[in-house]
């Protein structure tokens, strides 16, 4: 248990999606810890009811709050139940954390196309969409952020995730536009961009193939203390990782010195994806 809190953030109000994942669960301890203010969004409400019981216990003096809401994010309906529901709270949102995301492992040709859907409704279109529901909120606030959590995979093309890669290169996209269009706005735009990191997206053929490639992975708690840094500071975008922070430069200036070294390893993309 935690004797006490920081107050840094005493003044955030935080709508966090994918709460409930491995990078959700680290960063809502992270923000909750520095005195912010959360409303938590799953699907499973009771990951959700678990997870609020997990950060009111581990400080019981916090005065912060932490709300919690389930809902499927791809349905336009029930963002708009969300966006109801945040009007009944005492606070507004002053920060977005659009983190709710999901992964595929897969040659193209052995992908469906249901499941290219769901990757870019979930990973592209509903934060898109969520964004534009909140903003209206976020432009009355003095100051306020939303930030987008992409990916490596969302500034390098890899083998065996097309469909993520379009998802989160789309994401970066519209993050990077966003944050030119509210340039002359009291709202900045971010981009938090981290490696592999040890969650559940992490599948067990993809851990193999990452120990194949000797991949690094990271801790989500690791991520969530960049994802501090990325809120206090004033930049829009921050890289987690090395070579892979230098391996998204490379790729952007010369790309085909990235393909060359990746194609290298396309026989064991190929092996691990045709395992069953
Ligand atoms: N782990 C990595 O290696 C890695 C690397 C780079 C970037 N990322 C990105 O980091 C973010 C978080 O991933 P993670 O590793 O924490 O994954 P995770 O452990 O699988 O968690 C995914 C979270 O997203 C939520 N979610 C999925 N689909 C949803 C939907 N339709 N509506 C609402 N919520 C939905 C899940 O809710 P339920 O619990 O209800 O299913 C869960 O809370 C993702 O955007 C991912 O692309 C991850």
């Amino acid at each position: 248990m935690k004797n006490q809190s920081s107050t840094k953030m005493q003044n955030s109000n935080v709508l966090l999606t994918g709460a409930t994942g491995g990078m959700g669960k680290a960063f809502s301890q992270q923000l909750f810890d520095n005195g912010a203010n959360l409303v938590l969004i799953g699907r499973d409400s009771h990951k959700l009811n678990d997870l609020k019981t997990e950060l009111l216990t581990s400080n019981i003096s916090a005065t912060n709050k932490v709300e919690i809401f389930a809902a499927d994010l791809v349905d336009s309906e029930q963002r708009q139940a969300l966006i109801e529901y945040l009007a009944t709270l005492t606070f507004d949102i002053n920060l977005l954390i659009n983190n709710a995301g999901i992964n595929q492992f897969s040659l193209l040709e052995q992908t469906s196309g249901s499941e290219i859907n769901r990757i870019i409704s979930t990973n592209t279109i509903a934060p898109i969409q969520l964004t534009q529901a909140l903003l209206p909120m976020l432009l009355k606030q003095d100051s306020a952020q939303i930030i987008n959590i992409g990916s490596t995979f969302g500034s390098i093309g890899f083998p065996g995730y097309s469909a993520y890669c379009a998802s989160k290169f789309a994401l970066r996209g519209f993050s990077q536009t966003l944050s030119r269009e509210l340039a002359d706005t009291n709202v900045n735009v971010k981009y938090l961009s981290p490696r592999a990191t040890k969650t559940n997206l992490i599948s067990d053929k993809i851990k193999q193939l990452n120990t194949a490639l000797n991949t690094t992975t990271d801790l989500p708690e690791r991520v969530a203390l960049e994802l501090l840094k990325l809120i206090e500071q004033n930049k829009t975008e921050r890289y987690i990782g090395w070579p892979e922070k230098l391996f998204v430069r490379i790729n952007a200036l010369f790309p085909s010195i990235v393909s060359k070294s990746i194609v290298k390893q396309l026989p064991i993309i190929q092996k691990f994806a045709c395992e069953p």
